[in-house]
């Protein structure tokens, strides 16, 4: 039987992206799929050391962007190895809150580094290790901006400009333009159950091991 796949969640932030991650979490989780989540920058203690650095660390100020591109790619790399692959050959599905298109667009298109570098540095970090199919969660930057408003300290990727945030929007759908195989982009600003829904429909009609799986492992159960 195919093996489970390996599915990655992308959008600005507020495009809400997390809640269907665990959305997805909790229809696996009823069905008896195994699984795993992660997040970048994160998921490995190295890659959460990352993280506090790329986000909240006072010295992360001046950080530049060649800086910025390089830790993401170092989480990444750490994170494909110790977790994704191991996970995906052990026969687990894999949901990941972001992944290389995020590099894409925030650092290759936002920040305007060297495109070609920032394609050779993904290759890099991530090996034969790419995405199956890719949720963009599309929405505008008004609605994006709103739903961010939350009672915490925004982190120092929270306060680009609107324009930084136009220029993600962009870039994001220039990507799903060129990779429609792989990118399938969903109107983000439908009710979280539209999107949920949406969503799962794609994943059954592209993945039907999903439930072919959960189907052996309740007969396993019930035995
Ligand atoms: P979030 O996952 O909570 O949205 O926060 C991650 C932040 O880091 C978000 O602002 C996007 C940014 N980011 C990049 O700029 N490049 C990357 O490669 C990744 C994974 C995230």
């Amino acid at each position: 039987m195919a093996r489970l796949p390996f599915i990655t969640f992308e959008g600005s932030e507020g495009c809400g992206k997390s809640t269907q991650v665990q959305r997805l979490a909790a229809r696996l989780e009823k069905l008896g799929v195994p699984f795993l989540i992660t997040r970048e920058p994160g998921g490995t203690a190295i890659g959460e050391s990352i993280r506090e650095l790329l986000q909240f660390a006072p010295q992360s100020a001046g950080m530049t962007p060649e800086t910025e591109l390089l830790l993401f790619e170092a989480s990444r790399s750490q994170l494909v190895r110790e977790l994704i692959k191991p996970a995906l050959e052990s026969g687990k599905c894999v949901i990941a809150d972001r992944f290389f298109d995020s590099t894409t667009v925030y650092q290759g298109v936002a920040r305007k580094l060297d495109r070609n570098i920032v394609r050779q540095l993904n290759a890099f970090a991530v090996g034969d290790c790419v995405p199956d199919v890719t949720f963009l969660l599309d929405v505008d930057v008004k609605t994006a901006r709103s739903r961010m408003q939350q009672p915490r300290r925004p982190d120092r990727m929270e306060q680009q400009s609107d324009e930084f945030y136009e220029k993600v929007r962009d870039g994001y759908q220039e990507l799903a333009r060129w990779q429609r195989d792989r990118i399938v982009m969903i109107e983000g600003w439908q009710s979280p159950d539209d999107v949920e829904k949406e969503i799962w429909d794609i994943l059954l009609t592209r993945f039907p091991q999903l439930v072919s799986k959960s189907e052996i492992n309740n007969q396993k159960s019930e035995t």
